[in-house]
């Protein structure tokens, strides 16, 4: 059994860009946490050590119910741990693919979960950019806990979150973070990846995934001209009110991409607002 500050490290519930996440029971009173472990070694230059702090930094800041809480961070020799709740029912992601896709009454749960998370951060002027399923775990209960802050950043006024970093996973990204090369609206960026979340919790598979001459994906150039040229395509299960919100999501230009308040007031949300 190895222990960790007040801790019993048990086993790993996922690998960070840093080292591992553990799960950790409390020896006094037995609460579940999971704790993500930082080598100190992985630590050797600036821009690393500066994106963990600025993750700590952040999340001392949150309270949210779908937003992962932190509850400490433990300094040791060879590791900074970083004590989070525990997200007991495993990764979104998991759960649709076990449902092939999700019903649209357990998406529009869930989806509203996500975006209660996103418009909480944004009012607080926070930018997550990198959602993306893996990104998104359950709690016991089965709602939404949004996880790994190592990419968000602050802005300082509503009016210019206007930021220069490209991040996040290629079939996440927003258009405008490869196709142009000074900023970009961080609040935008969040709004398509939540689109390309819920195009994957109603379908099962990514929006943008299916181009012929980029079998892969990972030419980010090809899936940015593919995503600039092809019309969103829906299987025939989803209904026109969900088809009609992922439109306004999934707008390449993020001038005309909707806001977390048009999706809040969405007819397909509003029951669960
Ligand atoms: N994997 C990574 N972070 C986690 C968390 N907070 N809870 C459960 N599993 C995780």
């Amino acid at each position: 059994m190895v222990g960790f500050g007040p801790y019993v490290l048990l086993h790993t519930l996922g690998e960070g860009e840093f080292g591992k996440v553990k799960l950790g029971v409390h020896t006094e009173f037995g609460v579940e946490v999971a704790i993500k472990l930082i080598r100190r070694g992985s630590l050797d230059d600036e821009v690393r050590a500066s994106k963990v702090e600025r993750e700590i930094d952040v999340l001392k800041t949150l309270r949210h119910p779908n937003i992962v809480r932190m509850f400490d961070v433990i300094d040791t020799e060879k590791y900074i741990g970083i004590v989070l709740e525990f997200a007991g029912g495993g990764e979104l992601f998991d759960h649709i693919l076990a449902n092939r896709y999700l019903k649209e009454k357990d998406a529009q749960k869930l989806f509203a979960q996500l975006i209660s998370g996103v418009d909480y951060l944004h009012k607080k002027h926070i930018v997550h950019r990198d959602l993306k399923l893996e990104n998104l775990l359950l709690d016991k209960h089965r709602n939404i806990i949004i996880t790994d802050f190592g990419f968000a950043n602050r802005f300082n006024h509503a009016s210019d979150d206007l930021m220069a970093t490209s991040c996040g996973s290629p079939c996440y990204a927003a258009p405008e973070l490869v196709v142009s090369e000074g900023l970009y609206v961080g609040s935008a960026v969040d709004i398509w990846s939540c689109g390309v979340i819920l195009y994957a919790m109603l379908s099962g598979y990514l929006p943008y995934d299916d181009d012929p001459n980029n079998p892969e994906g990972d030419n980010i150039n090809l899936l940015y001209k593919y995503i600039m040229t092809t019309k969103l395509n829906f299987p025939d299960h989803i209904s026109p009110l969900a088809r009609h919100l992922l439109q306004m999501m999934l707008v390449p230009n993020p001038e005309h991409r909707c806001t977390v308040q048009e999706i809040m007031v969405h007819p397909w949300l509003s029951a669960h607002a």
